[in-house]
């Protein structure tokens, strides 16, 4: 019996990085997966492919999660396919360096409409799509939001609100049995850290000096710790944060 076996997950922004690897995890833990993403078709086609071939099933759904009508689409659809849903991973979210004197109005909404209100549009429709056995919420915070690195003050914003959400939200839906949980990593190698050039310079050299095991993180280290929160292997743990970053 494996971990997921018979569950319905959807996990936003699985394209890429830590979400097309919770994807793929969940799929071999025997979950039936929707892979969304907003523009990288191709992306989210080859993450489907990669899981059906391992004998896995998955579907791409599009779907930008900072829209509201979006949202509703991604539910009605994964209704349609599955016919039920037990897991969200609220994993879409996008990070940009930006200093204090730099930051403008569509900075600030870019950032809040995707990593905040999108996980909260995401979760009002989970919460209507879950049966009567509940469900189970993994949101994908960051250690940004204790660690509040400069020039990323509206990302660790988010996350910091992101932290509070999981915790509040988790005291509305425990007695309907969905559990809210949040995972905070730490540097991850991903295509998005690869984009904005965090990826093979001092920065990741600093990170790994101070990182107790010597290493960044991989999306599979997220992965295996999202499968624990969504399973009933954490069957008692609720609104809790945990921080993976190699003891950083
Ligand atoms: N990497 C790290 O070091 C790190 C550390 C701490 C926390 N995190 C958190 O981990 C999560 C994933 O990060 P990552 O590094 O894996 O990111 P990534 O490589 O940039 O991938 C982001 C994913 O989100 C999707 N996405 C972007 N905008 C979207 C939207 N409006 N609607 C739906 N999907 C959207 C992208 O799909 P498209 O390409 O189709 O847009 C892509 O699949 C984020 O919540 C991030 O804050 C990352």
């Amino acid at each position: 019996m494996k971990k997921l076996d018979g569950k319905i997950a959807i996990v936003t922004g699985a394209s890429k990085g830590i979400g097309a690897a919770i994807a793929q995890h969940f799929a071999a833990e025997g979950a039936a997966v929707v892979v969304n993403y907003a523009s990288s078709k191709e992306a989210a086609d080859r993450v489907v492919e990669e899981i059906t071939n391992a004998g896995g099933k998955a579907i791409a759904i599009q779907a930008d999660v900072s829209k509201k009508a979006d949202v509703e689409q991604l539910f009605a659809k994964t209704q349609q396919t599955f016919g039920k849903l037990d897991i969200l991973v609220n994993n879409a979210a996008i990070y940009q360096y930006q200093p204090l004197e730099e930051i403008t109005e569509q900075h600030f909404y870019e950032h809040f409409n995707l990593n905040v209100l999108g996980l909260l549009f995401a979760t009002q429709q989970a919460v209507k799509h879950f049966g009567k056995e509940g469900g189970n919420i993994v949101n994908i915070s960051s250690i940004a939001s204790t660690a509040t690195p400069a020039n990323l003050s509206v990302y660790n914003g988010t996350k910091a609100a992101v932290d509070a959400i999981t915790k509040s939200i988790a005291k509305e839906l425990g007695s309907r049995n969905i559990r809210v949980n949040a995972i905070n990593p730490g540097m991850v190698e991903t295509e998005g850290l690869q984009a904005i050039g965090a990826i093979g310079g001092d920065f990741q050299k600093q990170i790994e000096a101070q990182t107790p095991l010597g290493r960044i993180g991989q999306p599979q280290d997220i992965a295996l710790a999202a499968a624990f929160f969504a399973s009933s292997d954490s069957a008692w743990i609720t609104g809790e944060t945990l921080i993976i970053s190699g003891g950083l």
